[in-house]
């Protein structure tokens, strides 16, 4: 009983002390913001990108989605990723390992080549305007940029992880990726965190201003007399365009599509597959039996239909942009055509028969001139690399 009013002004006390020592924290706490503030918003300041000559800006606005800004802080974290061995199982393999920018963004080699040297079925495409292609993959199996940039780390012939959780758990090791999330996105490391970084850096990746698009702007001399005559067979004779489609608000040489030209008769394995393929689609067992042939050797080579199920995607591969071609030998998914002259030579034979291609894929009889001329047209549609990439490959 004695004991309480002290016990009572000893909680007054403590209760002053208490609320004083909160006034001091809250007072730093504030001061730190102030000298905080901005730095914050030099992390959070959006990227004003040059766009070049040849692509619209409205398109490239489109395709940046709203729930990942362009903040020049989280391009910067997405291109040190993009750059890091650390984020593959043996620190040994980054994305530039197959998409080097001193190659356009592609890796100069028929297909890809992974972890411990392992070989891929594909060849890595460049990711020079990637950004605008609505689904990613030869195969377009991945929705856009943010789903497909985390998909390499656990592929086994890729970047080899066993699970995103220990990719993440890996950086989170790291004090400096540590922080640098904390500052860019407020909050720890996550697998999707890393997607969108990534992605952010990915979308800086445009390229135009070539020779074609200085031509398309007015300047007459900007193409070659046989770039020009290759023009008019690109739209004429060699029917290119039909697929590899030309707008001024898409103007990348592709219509997004899925065709069988017949490049996957290259495989001696998917004709008896695409067959089996062919009686299946339309029934019942559709999706069975694809999905079982799928797993077979050679049954990547199916293409497309391994996700849609439909006949006229059997052995289909999406219509790649022309931009840069000439930087990113060798061609096609399988890295099968040498050259642009044995690309256009495929397409003079009319592909390669199967039993899903093309229907009006045929020969075209181009005499070697218009051939030649072709090329050089391609060859036209070389373009800039972004400021940023040129300064880095110095
Ligand atoms: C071992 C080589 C290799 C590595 C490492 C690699 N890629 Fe790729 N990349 C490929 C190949 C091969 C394809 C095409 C695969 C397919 O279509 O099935 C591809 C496709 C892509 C595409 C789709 C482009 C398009 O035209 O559809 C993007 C984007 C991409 N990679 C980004 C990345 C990122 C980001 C990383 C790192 C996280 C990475 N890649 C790591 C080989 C690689
Ligand atoms: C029926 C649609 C279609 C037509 C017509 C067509 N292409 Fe293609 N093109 C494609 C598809 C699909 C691919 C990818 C094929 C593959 O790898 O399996 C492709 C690939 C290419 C490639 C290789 C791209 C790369 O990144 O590897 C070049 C070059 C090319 N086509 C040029 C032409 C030219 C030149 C013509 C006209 C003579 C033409 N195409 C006609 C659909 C078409």
């Amino acid at each position: 009983m004695i004991d309480m009013p002290i016990a009572k002004s000893k909680m007054k006390q403590s209760s002053i002390l208490h609320k004083l020592r909160l006034l001091i924290v809250l007072t730093f706490a504030l001061m730190v913001g102030l000298l905080l503030v901005p730095e914050l918003a030099a992390q959070q300041r959006l990227l004003k990108l040059a766009i070049p000559l040849g692509l619209p800006a409205d398109t490239w606005s489109y395709y940046v989605p709203r729930t990942n800004p362009m903040t020049e802080a989280k391009i910067e974290l997405g291109r040190k990723l993009f750059f890091d061995a650390r984020l593959s199982a043996d620190g040994n393999v980054s994305c530039a390992s197959c998409h080097d920018p001193k190659l356009a963004f592609g890796d100069a080699k028929p297909v890809a080549e992974g972890i411990s040297g392992k070989l891929g079925s594909r060849n890595s495409p460049s990711l020079l305007n990637a950004m605008f292609y609505p689904n990613q993959f030869w195969d377009g199996r991945a929705e856009g940029l943010e789903d497909q940039a985390i998909q390499p780390l656990t592929n086994p012939i890729e970047m080899g992880n066993a699970s995103y959780d220990q990719v993440v758990a890996r950086l989170k090791t790291l004090p400096e990726y540590r922080a640098e999330f904390l500052s860019v996105f407020g909050g720890e490391v996550t697998i999707a965190r890393v997607g969108q970084a990534i992605s952010a850096y990915e979308r800086t990746l445009v390229s135009g201003d070539s020779p074609f698009d200085r031509f398309n702007a007015g300047d007459q001399s900007a193409m070659s007399d046989a770039a020009k005559r290759g023009l008019t067979v690109f739209r004429g004779r060699g029917r290119c365009s039909r697929c590899h489609s030309f707008s001024e608000a898409l103007p990348f040489f592709t219509d997004f599509q899925y065709h069988n030209t017949g490049v996957a008769m290259n495989d001696p394995r998917y004709d008896k597959l695409s067959r089996i393929a062919f009686d299946a689609v339309d029934t019942e067992q559709a999706k069975d039996v694809i999905d079982r042939l799928a797993q077979q050797p050679g049954g990547e080579e199916l293409g497309r239909v391994r996700f849609s199920y439909v006949v006229f995607d059997i052995g289909a591969f999406r219509t790649p942009t022309l931009r840069n071609i000439a930087l990113t030998a060798p061609y096609f998914h399988d890295g099968s055509a040498r050259t642009l002259a044995d690309v256009v030579k495929f397409y003079n034979e009319g592909g390669k028969m199967n039993v899903a291609r093309e229907w009006d894929l045929a020969p075209l009889a181009l005499t070697d001139q218009e051939q030649r001329d072709l090329v050089a047209f391609l060859e036209s549609l070389t373009g800039k690399l972004p400021e940023s990439v040129v300064s880095q490959n110095r």
